[in-house]
């Protein structure tokens, strides 16, 4: 009876455990994915489809693309509140257009208007610009070099 209780429970703490790990397994891929779809889109014309600087654009542009798989490398360590800043863009030097890396905040802002929602819902525009580049670093941190 003691016994059946012990191995009940440690059955119960390992499905639970395996549940965990599934769980927190799915919301990462969840979250790659996403951010690798907008990747894609927008920044593998420039930065290459793996991300190493080398997309189709990049021959055209007077500045080359960053080699986004070294970001941790180049800057000794993955800061994203400085990440986020720099593609958001919106409080950057390069809102007033001194450099060609596009100004993500405005432009992904712009595309949450056009999907319906009007200037006056600002926080939601601004929830899914944040959401959006969020998804981004997670996946850029997924691509950094070892
Ligand atoms: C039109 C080409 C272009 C596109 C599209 C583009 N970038 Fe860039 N990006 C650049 C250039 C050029 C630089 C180098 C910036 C500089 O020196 O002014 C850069 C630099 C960066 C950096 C700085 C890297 C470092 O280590 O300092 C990050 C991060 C970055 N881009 C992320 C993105 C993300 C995320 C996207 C897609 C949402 C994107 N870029 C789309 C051109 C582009």
């Amino acid at each position: 009876m003691f016994s059946k209780m012990v191995v009940s429970k440690t059955v119960a703490s390992i499905l639970f455990g395996v549940g965990l790990v599934a769980f927190s397994v799915n919301t990462m891929a969840g979250q790659v994915k996403p951010g690798k779809k907008d990747f894609t889109e927008y920044c593998a014309p420039c930065h290459g489809a793996k991300g190493e600087g080398d997309g189709p654009v990049a021959v055209e542009l007077a500045t080359k693309p960053a080699n986004l798989t070294l970001i941790e490398k180049h800057h000794g360590k993955f800061d994203r509140a400085w990440l986020k800043a720099y593609i958001d863009g919106r409080s950057m030097p390069r809102a007033h257009g001194t450099s060609k890396m596009p100004v993500w905040g405005r432009w992904f802002a712009l595309q949450a208007t056009a999907g319906g929602l009007l200037q006056e819902d600002r926080i939601t525009i601004e929830k899914q610009v944040n959401k959006r580049i969020d998804n981004l670093m997670v996946y850029l941190k997924s691509i950094q070099v070892e």
